[in-house]
């Protein structure tokens, strides 16, 4: 697949045929996706290809009171768990999301933990959430996404299995000093968006300072 077209194309896929996906295709994808770059070449990554059914339910019964509260939350006016002015919801209730309904019978499964004695965290002093040692993994798991692309698969990248991280380090045999990056969901999608709603270049970026003029851009290229 053309390099450009999958950077534009690689869309959230969230529903797929019954057609399996298999090891051996997962494996080529995350042959591909090892390329990625990590802070001093450190590769924490570390991946679990979940195919028990019985760990797909409980790592979908985990996620669910996180899902909830996100509805609940963006129900409200919230950007969901933000860690400047997030306001847990006072109600929270029950909403359905077809990932995590469907997650056994998923044509695959990746959970993507990282090796934090291999993260860099650059900003671990700074008074504020740090953020930079994620950027040692989720490049990885992004190069996941578009490989799978090239495959004709789809998949969706979700972090909230995260904030279950206990549980899912006993379910998932997680070493220690290792964090529960992400779930990677693949397969071949019922359908696949061709435009993607995203910002125009000048909306984000400025010359010189973050206060300065937008960078003059081909802002509103149409997707393929
Ligand atoms: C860090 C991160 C966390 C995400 N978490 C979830 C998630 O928990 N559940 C989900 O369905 N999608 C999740 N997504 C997918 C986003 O919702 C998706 O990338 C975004 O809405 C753009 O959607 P689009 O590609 O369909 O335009 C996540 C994506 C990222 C990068």
């Amino acid at each position: 697949m053309e390099l450009l077209t999958a950077l534009r194309t690689t869309g959230a896929i969230r529903s797929f045929t019954d057609q399996a996906v298999t090891d051996e295709l997962i494996a080529e994808i995350l042959d591909v996706a090892r390329f990625a770059p990590s802070g001093g070449n450190r590769q924490p990554w570390r991946v679990a290809v979940v195919r028990d059914r019985a760990i797909r339910a409980e790592l979908a019964r985990l996620m669910q009171p996180t899902w909830d509260e996100y509805i609940a939350a963006r129900a409200s006016g919230q950007a969901p768990f933000n860690p400047v002015d997030y306001a847990a919801p006072t109600e929270v209730t029950a909403a359905p999301n077809e990932l995590l309904d469907t997650l056994v019978d998923a044509p695959a499964v990746l959970v993507i933990a990282a090796d934090l004695s291999q993260v860099a965290a650059m900003d671990l002093e700074l008074d504020r959430l740090p953020l930079v040692s994620g950027a040692s993994v989720y490049p990885f798991c992004w190069s996941v996404l578009l490989a799978a692309h090239h495959h004709g698969l789809g998949g969706v990248l979700t972090t909230f299995l995260a904030r279950s991280e206990p549980e899912a380090t006993a379910l998932l045999d997680l070493p220690a000093d290792h964090a529960i990056s992400a779930m990677v969901v693949l397969g071949v999608p019922v359908t696949r968006p061709i435009r993607l709603r995203r910002r125009p270049v000048h909306e984000f970026t400025t010359v010189d300072r973050f206060s300065g003029t937008p960078l003059a851009s081909p802002t509103d290229q149409h997707d393929p």
